[in-house]
């Protein structure tokens, strides 16, 4: 692994070059943390979430899937808490107008008195007191520009599994314990925002919140805290980057009972990128508070009746994809070159193989087209004829793309083409009409 000083840099490059993930906007100068997912990029993140939703819907019989809108009514909010609570505290420098979060590392003395230093411009005394800042972002919706008219966008998507939660119930017919699980966009107006796609202000997450019957709620936070774990090492994330950190009560959220974050050591330090929240009833409570409708539950087997408990569990998805761009990226040697390879779990890998005609003439271009083809019909691919062999390798390492096939002289003899494994740099010749089944046997999450 390169030192790790530079590992990010390196990474934001290769993201662009080989079109991860663009700064928004960049031809106006880019827009404060928000990111674009380019070709590749888009394939990483789609494959991550088609992986959550299978495993978190499909394969299990007690959870149901959604996808609520984001403008939600603004009471919602109110019910939450985060009209009240989702607040950092902010100081402005009055001599160069930036503004910071009160705990951050890089401010010298206590904001408000005179030994206080500006980490920007380095004025000493010019730090106001700390103020309470809304992270959530307002808007209007309608015509009128007024106060009665503010809507937010949505700062989490759990909000709207709550509002939903007795629909989903009646509709699928299931009976507590179950859960819902949705993906979808958030926004937060981060104010230090930062290390590439870590912390931004649109992000997408990946939500499950999982309903039960109080006093069984430990239990279930303990089970959905082990399989959330085990569910990333089965991504490929190296197990010795992972770790549980359990939050103390400074930490716990205003709706939190208990809770665990699931935290990587990224080049900037351990990191939290999910959280497994017992939530207890407040969400539920609140809201039946709020608008005055019962979200009770009616257990048929006892006749109790109880407003559930929830397990949350709550993933980035742009979090995730980061992970898995900083544990896949490697630099070695081979041959005596260097090579940059992302090392990336063959089910999420953007591309799963790319052909290649060894070269232009001689029927390569043709059986290498057909084998191209063949396999686009099933799997996402990439032809490749430009340059020498060696660089073609090279850009599908960097594109993490863990198969080469290539149709040389004597395949159009025999139809065997060559497979490269981007890993083990191993080559096996197979039969053309294998091709299609020898992908399907390694790239299948
Ligand atoms: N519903 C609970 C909740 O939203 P959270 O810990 O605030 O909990 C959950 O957020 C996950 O959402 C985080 O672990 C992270 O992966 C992602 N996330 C939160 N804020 C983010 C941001 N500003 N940029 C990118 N991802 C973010």
């Amino acid at each position: 692994m390169p030192s790790t000083d530079n590992v990010m840099d390196k990474l934001v490059s290769l993201a662009k070059r080989r079109g991860f993930v663009f700064q928004s906007s960049e031809i106006y100068g880019g827009l404060g943390s928000v990111w674009d997912y380019g070709p590749l990029g888009v394939e990483l993140k789609n494959n991550i979430k088609e992986r959550w939703w299978r495993s978190m819907v499909h394969a299990r019989e007690d959870i149901e899937g959604l996808d609520a809108a984001i403008l939600m009514h603004p009471k919602v909010w109110e019910a939450s808490g985060h009209v009240a609570g989702f607040t950092d505290p902010l100081v402005d420098c009055k001599h160069c107008k930036n503004r910071f979060r009160a705990d951050d590392p890089r401010i010298k003395g206590t904001p408000g008195q005179p030994d206080a230093q500006c980490p920007v411009c380095g004025s000493r005394g010019t730090l106001t007191e700390p103020r309470m800042f809304n992270l959530m972002f307002k808007t209007f919706m309608g015509p009128v520009e007024e106060a009665a008219a503010v809507v937010y966008l949505r700062p989490e998507t759990a909000q709207g599994i709550y509002v939903n939660y007795l629909n989903v119930l009646q509709s699928s017919r299931q009976k507590i314990p179950f859960g819902i699980a949705q993906i979808g966009k958030a926004f937060r107006n981060e104010i230090t925002p930062g290390n590439f796609t870590f912390r931004t202000r649109e992000f997408e997450q990946m939500e499950m919140q999982f309903f039960v019957k109080p006093g069984t709620d430990q239990e279930w936070f303990e089970f959905w805290r082990h399989e959330r774990m085990k569910w990333l090492v089965e991504l490929g994330i190296r197990p010795e980057k992972l770790r549980f950190h359990q939050h103390t009560k400074e930490e716990l959220a205003h709706y939190a009972k208990d809770a665990y974050d699931i935290q990587y050591e990224f080049p900037f330090g351990w990191q939290e990128f999910e959280g497994i929240h017992n939530r207890t009833d407040f969400d539920l409570s609140r809201h039946q508070e709020y608008s005055g409708k019962k979200l009770d539950y009616l257990d048929p087997a006892t006749n109790e009746r109880f407003v559930p408990y929830v397990v949350e569990t709550s993933a980035g998805a742009d979090r995730t994809a980061l992970v898995t761009l900083v544990d896949a990226y490697g630099e070695e040697e081979v041959a005596g070159e260097k090579r940059v390879v992302m090392r990336l779990h063959p089910a999420l890998a953007p591309l799963k193989a790319a052909v290649f005609p060894l070269v232009n003439k001689d029927g390569m271009p043709e059986l290498a087209r057909r084998v191209y083809d063949d396999l686009r019909r099933h799997y996402n691919v990439f032809y490749d004829d430009g340059g020498s062999i060696g660089r073609r390798y090279r850009r599908q390492d960097e594109a993490g793309t863990p198969f080469g096939i290539t149709i040389d002289g004597q395949s159009t003899a025999d139809a065997t083409v060559t497979v490269r494994d981007r890993d083990t740099l191993q080559q096996v010749r197979i039969n053309t009409d294998r091709v299609v089944s020898y992908l399907g046997e390694r790239v299948k999450g």
